[in-house]
């Protein structure tokens, strides 16, 4: 029998490219995005599309009951959507750190906690975290972001422990510098950088520059090369904790390892023109 996969954040990016994946290699994908109206799934038979804003607490249990009914089944779970919140810490709104929290974080609580009985009674199953290459290193700017990301790391790597016994693996893919809509119509930002009053208006723009020719489209993977890592850590079967995703990401996290933390925040400082 087929298996199943239960995705959240699949309008757009990597969420996206993994629907395409799975169901290409035969799996009966939960797509799950907020807008059904913007799914692009209509050529994948095996894909069903639910309405799912991963904030909204009773939503997320409906829509993993009715999944699981549907398919008759779920065994990997990848907890995807997020987004980033960008800019000084000091001027970011209540209502901003709330629903960077809301959905970075507690969405990904939330689902988890919707599918556990269910992996937990058979005994099996896969839970995936996206998190990112921010999830284990800082850089400017981005402290809320890094929050979440940092939080999830850790929630993941404790939660490893407790399921093992019954079977389910935890897993994180921790991607770098991906061209998605990342940072285009999801990035929120904490300050308008137009705002010469600011006192951070200098930083943020020296900031914003810097990671625009990080992002540039030579540096980045492609959502489908981290939907293949999510798709291997779904199914390698191996003890494989944390699958660091992108040749950057590789790249920052191995030359943080040979570090020490003044090292690494005075040459990301020099890297990032705020020295
Ligand atoms: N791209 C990168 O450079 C990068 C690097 C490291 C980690 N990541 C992580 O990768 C994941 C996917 O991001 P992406 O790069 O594919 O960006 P993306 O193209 O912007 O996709 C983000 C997805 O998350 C969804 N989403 C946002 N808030 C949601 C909510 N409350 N409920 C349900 N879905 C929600 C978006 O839905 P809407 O279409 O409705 O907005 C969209 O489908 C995120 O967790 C991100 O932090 C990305």
């Amino acid at each position: 029998m087929a298996q199943t996969v239960f995705i959240t954040g699949t309008s757009t990016g990597i969420g996206a490219a993994a629907v395409r994946l799975f169901a290409q290699h035969g799996w009966q994908v939960a797509a799950t995005m907020r807008n059904p109206a913007d799914a692009k799934f209509d050529d994948l038979p095996t894909v069903r599309v639910y309405a799912l804003d991963v904030t909204d607490g009773e939503a997320v249990t409906r829509v993993v009951q009715q999944a699981h009914h549907d398919f008759g089944g779920l065994d990997v779970l990848i907890n995807n959507a997020g987004y980033g919140l960008v800019g000084p810490f000091e001027t970011a709104t209540d209502a901003q750190i709330q629903t960077q929290f809301a959905t970075n974080v507690f969405g990904v609580f939330a689902v988890t906690r919707a599918v556990l009985p269910l992996l937990r009674s058979q005994k099996s199953g896969v839970i995936i975290n996206i998190t990112s290459v921010g999830g284990r290193t800082a850089f400017p700017m981005n402290s809320l972001y890094h929050a979440t990301k940092f939080g999830l790391d850790g929630f993941s790597e404790s939660l490893w422990f407790e399921l093992a016994p019954f079977g389910i693996q935890v897993k994180v893919v921790a991607p770098g510098a991906v061209a998605t809509d990342f940072a285009t119509r999801s990035l929120q930002m904490t300050v308008d950088p137009t705002d010469d009053d600011n006192p951070y208006v200098g930083q943020v723009r020296t900031v914003l520059e810097a990671f625009s020719s990080r992002m540039s489209a030579d540096k980045q993977s492609t959502a489908e090369q981290i939907a293949e890592v999510i798709y291997t850590a779904a199914t390698d079967g191996s003890p494989q904790f944390r699958y660091i995703a992108g040749a950057d990401a590789q790249q920052i996290l191995t030359a943080k390892a040979q570090m020490t933390d003044e090292e690494y925040l005075s040459t990301t400082q020099q890297s990032f023109g705020l020295a």
